[in-house]
């Protein structure tokens, strides 16, 4: 069914009818929550009947119910109905429809929707961490791949965007890897502070029935419950959390992105033209476009514009549940949906990255690269190291323009990286260190996934329970 702001000419409150619909409406966001939706439901009411709260029968048929709605979405038969502004209002209106107003009516028991749309957004959560976690350690992956094959193919390393001193292209990727190993450590953080289950909190202030949010939590995969039932209906930390890391994640990728796109260049040279960076300019028939590096370079942009306008909602709310915190998932779903994208293009592209090996033996051949080791060559020596820059310098000055033409007797790049051993350096010996470290650190990242994704069935298991 297409989605449109069309009033509904239903039982609707009259300014749920009115043309401005589009203004209250969250339905055309929040429908992605429905899974998450349905689960907690049906974990709230077998609360309830545990706590005697509801009829065995009214329970069974609504789990039934909610099991049925699980199906109707999954086959795109759910009949949505934009008119009832939200997912939670379409799922319970659907659900009476089921099973009839008096026995669907008991659902929202000891529930409002401001607990309900707190624990669909925890349990997105789990789901999204998952999905850009897995996008994480493949790209990761295809880095440690590439960076063993070119483990020992020198390059120059620059700062200030000048060259500095020699690297090898192996190095250098996995500079890229530690990054992105703290970008999935920080989403860990993210999920296992939000691994709290709202529920039972209420409108703000809890419950005068008996509930058991222990088991409804426990139910859902969560480690524990809410303290305070105010913070659990306004806290959006999680979401803000996971927007920064999403930010950082995604600021790492523009600035590999960057790199990518000037190795494209016919200045750097470093990297073939291959297919998989891009296409061909529409006018200019000698030009190959690395637009695939362009696009997950610019993606960036949108997800610190997501975070700030995150961040700018939050300020300043009163407790507790706020209506401005309706706003809070387009942002946050734009910004997963860029950054999985952006780690799909780049596991397509970093395979097929094809580099120059003799243009960059020849750009790691400027001596200039060497000036310091020149200079540390004299400190062995017992020469201070200021007065050893000072020489080197002066002779560099005599020899013309820095990393033209290497000064006689230069020693081989490859003999200068030989010579680099110090601890996390380019040298093979550091290297080989370091590539048994990133295999560790990949093993550990593998084991956590699929850990999560273990708890992420929790959902689907709760949906197709005694389907089998
Ligand atoms: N659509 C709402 C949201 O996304 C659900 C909660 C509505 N709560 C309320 N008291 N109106 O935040």
């Amino acid at each position: 069914m297409p989605m449109t702001d069309r009033p509904d000419s239903s039982d609707a409150p009259a300014y749920v009818r009115s043309p401005s619909l589009g203004f209250f409406a969250s339905l055309p966001v929040d429908r992605a929550l429905v899974r998450y939706d349905l689960a907690g439901s049906v974990a709230h009411v077998e609360m309830l009947h545990r706590q005697g709260l509801v009829p065995a029968e009214d329970a069974r048929a609504i789990a039934a119910g909610l099991r049925r709605i699980a199906g109707e979405v999954r086959s795109g038969e759910f009949p949505w109905r934009d008119a009832l502004e939200d997912v939670h209002t379409n799922v319970e209106h659907r659900l009476a429809a089921l099973v009839g107003p008096a026995a669907g009516g008991r659902l929202h028991t000891a529930r409002s929707r401001n607990d309900q749309v707190a624990l669909d957004e925890r349990l997105w959560l789990r789901s999204a961490v998952r999905s850009v976690a897995t996008g994480l350690v493949a790209l990761q992956e295809d880095l440690v791949a590439l960076a063993r094959r070119l483990r020992s193919a020198p390059m120059p390393g620059f700062t200030h965007l000048q060259h500095a001193q020699p690297v090898t292209v192996g190095h250098h990727l996995l500079a890229h890897v530690w990054r992105l190993a703290r970008d999935l450590d920080r989403l860990g953080d993210c999920l296992r502070r939000s691994d709290v289950s709202p529920l039972g909190a209420g409108a703000l202030a809890g419950s005068t029935l008996p509930i058991d949010p222990a088991w409804t939590a426990e139910r859902l995969g969560f480690a524990g419950t809410f303290e305070n039932s105010i913070d659990a209906v306004s806290d959006r930390d999680y979401f803000a959390e996971f927007l920064f890391d999403l930010a950082l994640l995604a600021v790492h990728l523009s600035a590999f992105a960057e790199e990518l796109v000037l190795w494209a260049s016919r200045e750097f040279a470093f990297l073939a033209p291959v297919p998989e960076l891009g296409g061909g300019s529409s006018l200019m028939p000698q030009k190959r476009n690395p637009d695939v590096a362009e696009l997950a370079r610019a993606k960036s942009g949108r997800v610190l514009g997501d975070l700030v306008a995150l961040l700018t909602v939050l300020k300043g709310l009163p407790l507790a549940y706020d209506r401005d915190l309706q706003e809070d998932k387009p942002v946050v779903f734009d910004a997963a949906a860029a950054v999985d994208g952006t780690l799909a293009a780049l596991h397509r592209l970093v395979p097929a990255l094809r580099f120059d090996l003799p243009r960059l033996l020849d750009a790691a051949q400027d001596a200039g690269l060497q000036a310091t080791d020149r200079a540390e060559a004299l400190v062995a020596a017992g020469v201070p190291f200021r007065e050893a820059h000072v020489r080197v310098g002066e002779s560099l000055a005599a020899g013309g323009p820095t990393g033209t033409a290497p000064p006689s007797g230069a020693p081989p790049v490859a003999a200068a990286l030989e010579r680099r051993a110090s601890p996390g350096g380019p040298g093979p010996v550091a290297l080989d260190r370091q590539f048994a470290r990133v295999d560790a650190m990949l093993a550990r990242a593998r084991e956590s996934l699929s850990e999560l994704v273990r708890k992420d069935g929790r959902v689907d298991a709760i949906l197709t329970e005694g389907e089998a």
